[in-house]
């Protein structure tokens, strides 16, 4: 995810949103689905950092939330929301024009969005010395922020919980990951840590700023979206702060932690018997599949040898398509899939094939 500072007119659907949503001073939105429960908060996670989360749990016609896993999904940037632009751009239930979204992971899983670092998002800080500097900062606030989630929310203790990432976000959940599994060790966390999966990361960076301007235009009907009738509805965002307001601080802040390669963390998730999936969409030429298969050839996992051997296996996203979508290959508990005719937002260009994905990394197929 890459910041867009950039000012673009105002979208002509946007200029229409209050009268489609019915909105005036006051008005109660009407939101268009047949809603599952859903719940977000804000966790102090240190001093005068505030960070934001959101779930939703699981809407499925055959089965409970309890026999669901849980996924949170954590945005690239570093800076970019996971409550905005992953919830409705690329697996929420609604999409940025709040109509249901036909490929929502939220069949097949709860979701958990949360903006991290503090800043991102609607999540924020008092003071710009509270911002998190390095990968270490952004892994212990996230500790934070998921203690007292579980501890408040019990019923999720026992679901599998997967931490599923795109672009810088894979690098921030390799590391919250490495942290999750010692906090569960000690017994200071209660979770059914189950795995991570690293989407079109930069677990060793490849120096690309041509993204500087991609997708603007969304990112600022997004903002207006995101400040409008979802703060209305959320309620709770302090009136001082703006969705994406300290974005570019949470960037600046974590610069020279970004190009660091976190290769020897993953290591050690394999290591410790983590579920470890990377995925990659064909066309993304900010973080290719070249640059992806690169560093996994770098790591030390005893394994890799067999791993490297296997064939790539097709994935076909509809049973009677003859058209392949995808390619897996995995081993003990590493799996790398390519999905092909997908950019940088794998599940915004290929949803059936991402939604089939993560069932895949979850055992439900
Ligand atoms: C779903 O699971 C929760 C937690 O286990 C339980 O409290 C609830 O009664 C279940 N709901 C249904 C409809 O079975
Ligand atoms: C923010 O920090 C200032 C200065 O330390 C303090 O006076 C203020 O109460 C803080 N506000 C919040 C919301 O914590
Ligand atoms: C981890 O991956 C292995 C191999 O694919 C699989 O058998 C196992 O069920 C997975 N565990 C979890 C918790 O997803």
């Amino acid at each position: 995810m890459e910041l867009a500072l950039r000012r673009s007119p105002v979208p002509r659907w946007l200029l229409l949103l209050p009268l489609l949503l019915g909105l005036n001073a006051g008005a109660v939105i009407d939101w268009p689905t047949e809603e599952g429960k859903e719940v977000w908060d804000y966790v102090t996670v240190r001093k005068d950092a505030y960070m934001f989360w959101w779930l939703y749990y699981a809407t499925n016609s055959c089965k409970n939330f309890s026999e669901l896993p849980l996924v949170m999904w954590l945005q690239g940037g570093p800076g970019g929301s996971s409550t905005g632009f992953g919830n409705f751009e690329e697996i929420g239930p609604l999409d940025s024009d709040l109509k249901p979204r036909k490929t929502t992971w939220l069949q097949a899983a709860s979701l958990l969005f949360v903006d991290n670092p503090v800043g991102t998002g609607f999540s924020y800080v008092n003071g710009s010395g509270a911002y998190a500097k390095d990968l270490a900062m952004v892994a212990s606030d996230m500790m934070v922020l998921l203690k007292t989630f579980f501890s408040c929310h019990k019923e999720f203790q026992t679901v599998p919980f997967y931490i599923f990432s795109e672009s810088y976000g894979g690098k921030m959940a390799a590391g919250i990951g490495l942290e999750l599994y010692k906090a569960i060790q000690r017994g200071t966390i209660k979770c059914n840590f189950a795995g991570v999966a690293l989407g079109d990361s930069w677990i060793s960076p490849v120096v690309c700023l041509c993204q500087r301007h991609v997708r603007h235009l969304q990112r600022d009907a997004l903002s207006q979206l995101m400040n409008g009738p979802i703060r209305k509805k959320l309620k709770i965002i302090p009136e001082d702060q703006s969705w994406g307001g300290q974005a570019t601080n949470v960037f600046v802040n974590m610069e020279e932690d970004f190009m660091k390669p976190v290769i020897s963390i993953v290591d050690e998730l394999l290591e410790a018997g983590i579920n470890v999936t990377v995925y990659n969409g064909q066309l993304d030429l900010i973080v290719d599949t070249m640059g992806q298969e690169a560093w996994v050839r770098k790591l030390k996992w005893p394994e890799l040898p067999k791993f490297s051997q296997l064939k790539w296996k097709a994935l076909y996203s509809d049973p009677k398509s003859l058209e392949t979508s995808a390619f897996v290959k995995s081993y003990k508990n590493l799996a790398f899939y390519w999905i092909l005719k997908a950019g940088h937002m794998v599940p915004s260009d290929q949803g059936d094939m991402a939604l089939k994905m993560m069932r895949l990394v979850t055992q439900q197929e």
